[in-house]
């Protein structure tokens, strides 16, 4: 190895305190299932297979997080979850029941600001919470809660357009959070924000995923920040978009942006820079590649 490069440790060596974390993981009930998912499209030019039998199982209060390249099909894969499309094939089980369309057990956010522009901070929190039937005190008084907790309590009377972006997607972490789903969808929530921005929302959303009792599915094709926040990354592959692998992070908790630069950080890195950008590593993943189930 040339002087000038770093010797990591091997990305698939943990810890005590990880293994722990991982094995623990791994004791709890499973939130939701995907068993021999597959997406075809069909158009005019063809048929596009985006999912190709993606199997995986998530358990409670895991964070877990899909990266992959563009086009390789995190957005449907998020979206069969969240039951606002059909898959082609397989199936989607969330706490025991197939997944036929959306529902209050899934709550989302996606990378555009989808607040609603005319109502208040506090009223787009309490939306969710007033069309399931919940009196306007009782919604305010929860609604004012959520804000707290996303640090946003000073803003409740505030209108979106006056929020910075990171503010507005705090507002729709709370929104989705409200309504107490058993698992947050999130699709690159933090794209459109800045990189500074970015990071002070990560450590945001890990301290709230912290206090709250709730399963996150993560997408981003950002692999630090899948690194950062996730205990498992399901890294795809495209046409046909399917599971090359899931890593086990090997990285502490409480995670700390210093370590983005410890060697275990580093060396799962490299290991999803060469997963995703070097096409030599796809014929040689088979002696690596770990179980798409937590064993
Ligand atoms: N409604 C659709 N009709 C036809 N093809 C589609 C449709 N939705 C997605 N696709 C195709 O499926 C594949 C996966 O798309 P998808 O949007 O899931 O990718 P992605 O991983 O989210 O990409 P990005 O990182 O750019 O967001 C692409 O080839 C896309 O063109
Ligand atoms: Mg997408």
């Amino acid at each position: 190895m040339p002087n000038d490069q770093l010797e990591l440790p091997s990305y698939l060596h943990h810890t005590d305190e990880v293994k722990r974390r991982l094995s623990e993981i791994r004791e709890r009930p499973t939130v939701m299932s995907l068993s021999g998912i597959t997406r075809r499209f069909e158009s005019a030019e063809g048929s596009v297979t985006a999912l190709d039998t993606i199997d995986f199982e998530v358990r409670s209060r895991e964070f877990i997080s899909v990266i992959g390249p563009s086009g390789c099909g995190k957005s449907t894969l998020i979206r069969l979850v969240a039951g606002l499309d059909t898959p082609t094939a397989g199936e989607i089980w969330i706490d025991n029941q197939p997944v036929t369309g959306p529902g209050a057990d899934r709550g989302m956010v996606f990378q555009g600001y989808t607040l609603f522009p005319w109502l208040s901070v506090k009223r787009n929190v309490m939306f969710g919470l007033r069309m399931k039937g919940i009196s306007r005190s009782a919604a305010e008084k929860k609604a004012l809660e959520w804000l707290d907790l996303v640090g946003l309590a000073d803003f409740a009377d505030h209108y979106p357009a006056q929020l910075s972006g990171g503010m507005k997607q705090r507002v729709a972490i709370a929104r989705a959070l409200a309504n107490e789903p058993r698992i947050l969808l999130m699709d690159e929530p933090f794209g459109a924000l800045d990189a500074q921005t970015r990071c002070s929302m990560q450590s945001h959303l890990l301290k709230i995923w912290e206090a709250v009792d709730v399963t996150i599915l993560f997408i981003t094709h950002d692999l630090e920040e899948a690194i950062y926040l996730s205990d498992r990354i399901v890294v795809l592959g495209a046409h046909p978009g399917r599971v090359m692998e899931i890593i086990e992070v090997p990285v502490a908790r409480a995670r700390h942006p210093d370590q983005f630069l410890s060697g275990h950080f580093l060396a799962t890195k490299k290991r999803l820079e060469s997963l995703i950008y070097d096409p030599e590593t796809h014929s040689k993943r088979g002696s690596e590649r770990m179980s798409p189930v937590a064993a």
